[in-house]
């Protein structure tokens, strides 16, 4: 890298894993650009992070919903003169209703961050982590991935299909590709999305710094796939095996309900 910190992208990158991204980045002496919607949060991690540990950071506000907010990311992924050496695709939410019945627009807001917004990125990213001859993608992605929860489940079950799939196609370019798959993280997700975790035991959550740190070994022990933590390993395992509505039924277990205080329909599927 010719003496240049290497500069990191993060999507997401105000709170929850995100932020854990950039936090460590940083303290590893990662110069970053930081994405999300939030412009005063953003400046203020970047302001932190730069007093703390003296790296470069840039803000991008940018909604990952909207066309001209992944124009504007694609723009800044596709500039020779400023490189980006490692992407983190991490923002996202869950709109946390059933599909059926359910809002077609918010299915829409989730499917583009959550597939399409990972797409175009990657898309953006890759010619000239190619051309550069290194770089590394990190998807976030979900043990929702292996259990069939709804459209959350399915985008990220996406996600995991196609960066196994790129990662394979990268193979000899000196680029790789993670896709990271957390189970239950103490984040701001759940929260936002309105779900009830007060019934989830205390074993089945993962702090957000373990999840980058597995996943920043995994990325440079050029590992495909991810799943941080022994609980979740175990159930990513198993539920290859399991049948879908056994294994749909024992997740609903885990799961929050939709809070009672919230009047839209339940989360838990029949
Ligand atoms: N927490 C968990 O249990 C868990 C488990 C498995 C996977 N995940 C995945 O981990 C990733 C990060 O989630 P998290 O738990 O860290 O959530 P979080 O704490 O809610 O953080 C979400 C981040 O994404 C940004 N964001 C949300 N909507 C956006 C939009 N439309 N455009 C641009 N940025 C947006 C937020 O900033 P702004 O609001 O300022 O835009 C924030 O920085 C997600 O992909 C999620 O699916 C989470």
């Amino acid at each position: 890298m010719g003496g240049r910190m290497a500069t990191a992208l993060i999507t997401g990158a105000t709170a929850g894993i995100g932020h854990a991204f950039a936090r460590r980045l940083a303290a590893d002496g990662h110069d970053l650009v930081l994405v999300a919607r939030d412009y005063e949060r953003l400046e203020r991690t970047a302001k932190e992070l730069h007093e703390q540990y003296g790296i470069d950071a840039d803000v991008l506000v940018a909604d990952l919903v909207e066309d001209e907010g992944l124009e504007l990311v694609e723009a800044r992924l596709r500039d020779r003169d400023r490189p980006i050496d490692m992407l983190i695709n991490n923002a996202g939410f869950s709109v946390n209703r059933r599909f059926i019945r359910g809002d077609i627009e918010g299915e829409e807001r989730m499917l583009r961050i959550l597939v399409l917004a990972v797409m175009r990125l990657t898309h953006a990213a890759l010619p000239g982590m190619i051309d550069r001859g290194h770089g590394g993608i990190i998807n976030v992605s979900s043990v929702a991935a292996f259990i069939p929860q709804g459209t959350y489940s399915a985008h990220k079950a996406w996600v995991n299909s196609f960066s196994r799939s790129i990662a394979t196609d990268l193979a000899g370019t000196g680029v790789a590709v993670l896709v990271l798959c957390p189970g239950f993280t103490r984040t701001e997700f759940h929260e936002r999305a309105a779900i009830d975790m007060s019934k989830m035991p205390r074993y089945m959550w993962l702090e957000a710094d373990l999840v980058v740190d597995q996943g920043l070994k995994a990325l440079s022990k050029d590992a495909i796939v991810c799943v941080p933590g022994p609980q979740y390993k175990v159930i990513a395992t198993i539920a290859r095996f399991f049948p879908v509505r056994a294994l749909s039924r024992y997740s609903a277990r885990f799961r929050g309900a939709r809070r009672s205080t919230d009047s839209r329909s339940s989360v838990r599927p029949r």
